[in-house]
């Protein structure tokens, strides 16, 4: 079980300080569950995405990865992702190390075009997207271990910088959004973000503007451009909209393991910590970036692969609420809350944690976790409550502002970690 001590009901708010959020923004709420995918030259190594600055590996060395870098195709991740229930991708286009997997047209030789590979293997990968209806978006690295103008001529650097952002934003048709990182490396320097950002917002008017505020500054809101706040590997807060100047999503990302890249690290999270984390992301409205390390043919590997469909068989039951679901009941120190159907006005989720299997005292640990729900301060006329898994009606009472649902727990054979049952209110 999971501790919520920090839940208030900030988001549940209504308070005319709160600004109308813009279409595009309220679209990317819905598309809830992504996945992110850190590819690269560095894949070839199985040491994260770091190696070559953390492992202080020779560059030139590096670099010659480039003569052997041929992934067979970009729909292993995409069909991975698919199952998974993930409506996005987030794809490394090109990180720190400064190599590209997009044709930069001539600004670098550093690029997959010019490895192996011999292809844009970016517009490969918006292709097989179309394809499984995904929607693409591109990570971007802002700092480059790659260029010695990063450092020397940093205004020089910020115009290739611009002018490789540009590619992926007239090249690859409409693109959910662009997702950078690195600005941390620099936290004083003029990054002249309203240049870029108001070039991205000109040619692709309803593209997400993300930057990675980083590990100490999560939940941070940044550049007026900016469309969601980022909270790396951390559970994010309840949003506070009172008084911002634009409605902001928010997004957390997570690790599979403990690196970005594909490493040599058998430490996986387990499926129900990534499931919890998942809905404690929707608890408040935020979104949750799954990652994965393809290996150096672009194929998901064994752990992740599993991982990610255990999360899809979650999904293929809950699914729904994850989508449709925004922030409605959450008592603080209580982990299971209720969430609202964006869509239908008598629709209501409630996330139920920590349920055990029904069965002989002999077999099932701890017995069946059979439980009341009380939810508190919720008032309105209830005609049924079920479990989205299998149908089943739940029992429940009604008394003032507090409903009590009867929770039953999982029949012997199945055990799907948090489960969620559908609210039905009646027409008022
Ligand atoms: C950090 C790391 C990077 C990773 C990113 C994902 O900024 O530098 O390797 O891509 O986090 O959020």
């Amino acid at each position: 079980m999971i501790g919520v001590t920090d839940m208030t009901n900030i988001t549940n708010m209504a308070d005319n300080n709160i600004p109308v959020a813009l279409p595009y923004i309220l679209e990317f709420e819905q598309l809830g569950l992504g996945m992110f995918v850190h590819f690269g030259l560095y894949s070839m190594l199985k040491q994260g995405e770091w190696a070559l600055d953390l492992l202080s590996l020779d560059e030139n060395e590096y670099r010659s990865l480039t003569d052997s870098f041929n992934p067979s195709s970009m729909s292993d991740m995409v069909l991975v992702a698919k199952r998974a229930g993930c409506k996005y991708i987030c794809l490394t286009t090109r990180h720190h190390d400064g190599f590209s997997l997009y044709d930069t047209k001539g600004l670098s030789y550093y690029d997959a075009p010019h490895c192996l590979a011999g292809r844009d293997l970016v517009s490969e990968f918006v292709c097989e997207c179309r394809k499984a209806e995904i929607v693409p978006f591109f990570y971007h690295t802002t700092l480059d271990w790659s260029r010695n103008d990063f450092e020397d001529d940093f205004d020089s650097y910020l115009e290739y910088l611009k002018a490789s952002v540009r590619i992926l934003c007239t090249e690859y048709g409409k693109i959910g959004g662009i997702w950078f990182d690195g600005n941390w490396s620099k936290p004083d320097a003029d990054w002249k973000e309203d240049e870029l950002y108001s070039m991205i917002r000109n040619l692709q008017p309803e593209a997400m503007i993300v930057n990675n505020t980083g590990l100490y500054a999560r939940g941070t809101v940044g550049n007026e451009y900016i469309d969601s706040l980022t909270y790396e590997r951390g559970l994010p807060t309840p949003i506070d909209r009172r008084g911002m100047k634009k409605y902001l999503a928010g997004e957390m990302c997570q690790t599979l393991n403990n690196h970005w890249g594909d490493a040599d690290d058998i430490d996986f999270k387990s499926v129900r910590q990534l499931i919890e984390e998942i809905c404690r992301c929707r608890r408040i409205g935020a979104n949750m970036l799954l990652n994965v390390g393809p290996d150096k043919d672009g194929k998901i590997p064994l752990m992740a692969r599993a991982t990610m469909d255990s999360i899809g068989r979650w999904m293929d039951s809950f699914g729904e609420a994850i989508y449709n679901g925004r922030p409605y009941i959450s008592e603080p120190d209580k982990d299971d809350f209720v969430l609202k159907d964006v869509n239908d006005e008598n629709v209501f989720y409630l996330f139920k944690h920590g349920l055990g299997c029904g069965g002989d005292v002999n077999v099932v640990m701890n017995g069946a976790e059979v439980g009341q729900t009380v939810i508190n301060g919720f008032s309105l006329p209830v005609e049924s409550v079920e479990w989205m898994d299998n149908g089943e009606e739940l029992t429940f009472e009604a008394k003032g502002s507090a409903l009590t649902v009867n929770c039953t727990s999982y029949k012997y054979g199945t055990n799907l970690t948090v489960r969620v049952a559908k609210i039905r209110t009646k027409n008022i």
